[in-house]
């Protein structure tokens, strides 16, 4: 307890000495409201951020993706428990593609998208104001709001992102849209209450989602944006099929709350992982169980042996061909070695 207090004072400390001299009030005070400049600039409005602003050419872009219907969080600085807003202001997430020349990935907030890594691939990403200015958005990016070593508190609340990720290969080679489609936000730990459910589907008809055209030269290994778009679901890039019939896609998705630390929730390899995992802790504990672990542990191995065997024969149920092939298979095999053993004895 005492360890992780100071733990965190040093973090926090220290977060602190990397902000001294600059400006982040931005990013930690209120905004100032239309009434403010109604009465001290004559109504003049500051330029809002775009939905798309280019970091890099062809290889850094913030995409400002609005967050239909989207529960908002209120933070305040010194603060009481956050809240959320009623009725929530429309809202917009910040997605940061940048491709990472080092190992040739597309990175989204930091994660590799392209190619994605392997599942669970968890995603954060800052909400903002559906207002928040252009002045705003260049400071978020000169002091890279979006990358890890941002260790600021703000007033701008995090979502862990629910989504669903496609890949649609084009016709043309070494050029494939990149589809990142927010399908829910999670609702943080301590704010639960506000939906028991856990998060917030993103189903509104006019949600948009992100496609990216990336180019990818072989030698030497490179990729680039060629393109950022933000579509309606329905207007998204299509799959060409392919002459074996199936579309020239590959998609994932991916929700949070299906997972814990084992694994994917109501899959064999979480339940073995968890089993693993219990195992292991009963065994240090407690010697004494140590018989029924031996028994046990190697009938769960053998029952999670024949499920899987089960599973695999009821999904390649053979066709007729299948059969035939399987035949000629097993024939072939029978007059290899066997056979050959035969003949030779025959000559002697
Ligand atoms: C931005 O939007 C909020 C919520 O709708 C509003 O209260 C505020 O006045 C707006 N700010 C500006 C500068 O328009
Ligand atoms: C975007 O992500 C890249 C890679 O993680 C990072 O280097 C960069 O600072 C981020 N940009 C912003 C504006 O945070
Ligand atoms: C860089 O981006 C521009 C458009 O922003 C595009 O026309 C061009 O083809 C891109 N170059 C590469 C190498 O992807």
């Amino acid at each position: 307890m005492r360890a992780a207090l100071i733990a965190s004072l040093v973090a926090v400390a220290s977060a602190y000495r990397s902000w001294i001299g600059v400006d982040t009030r931005w990013a930690t005070h209120p905004d100032r409201t239309a009434q403010w400049y109604d009465e001290n600039a004559q109504g003049r409005l500051p330029e809002l951020a775009q939905s798309m602003t280019t970091v890099v050419a062809n290889k850094s872009s913030i995409v400002k993706l609005e967050c239909m219907g989207c529960p908002f969080r209120v933070r305040k600085l010194h603060a009481e428990p956050e809240e959320w807003q009623e009725p929530p202001q429309d809202s917009s997430l910040l997605l940061n593609f940048t491709i990472d020349a080092s190992t040739a990935a597309l990175l989204l907030n930091g994660q590799p998208v392209a190619a994605l890594a392997p599942m669970p691939l968890h995603i954060h990403a800052f909400q903002v104001n559906a207002n928040f200015t252009e002045m705003h958005m260049r400071k978020a990016i000169d002091l890279q709001m979006m990358d890890k070593s941002w260790n600021l508190g703000t007033k701008y609340g995090k979502f862990e992102l629910q989504y669903e990720h496609t890949v649609v290969a084009t016709r043309e080679p070494g050029k494939s849209w990149i589809q990142f489609d927010v399908t829910g936000i999670l609702y943080p730990y301590a704010m639960h209450k506000h939906d028991p459910k856990g998060y917030y589907e993103l189903q509104a008809g006019d949600q948009k989602l992100v496609q990216i055209l990336l180019r990818e030269k072989a030698e030497p290994h490179e990729l680039s944006i060629e393109d950022v778009q933000l579509v309606d679901r329905k207007d998204r890039a299509k799959p060409y099929a392919m002459p074996c019939g199936r579309l020239a896609m590959a998609q994932t998705t991916f929700k949070p709350l299906e997972w814990d630390d084992y694994g994917k929730i109501g899959t064999w390899s979480r339940w073995f992982n968890l089993l693993w995992d219990k195992t292991g802790e009963l065994f240090l504990e407690n010697l004494i169980y140590l018989p029924v672990v031996i028994v046990v542990v190697p009938a769960l191995v053998l029952l999670r042996w024949m499920t899987r065997r089960q599973q695999q024969q009821q999904v390649a149920l053979p066709t007729e061909n299948d059969a035939e092939a399987a035949l000629v298979d097993s024939e072939h095999q029978d007059t290899t070695p066997e056979a050959e053993y035969v003949d030779r004895e025959e000559k002697v």
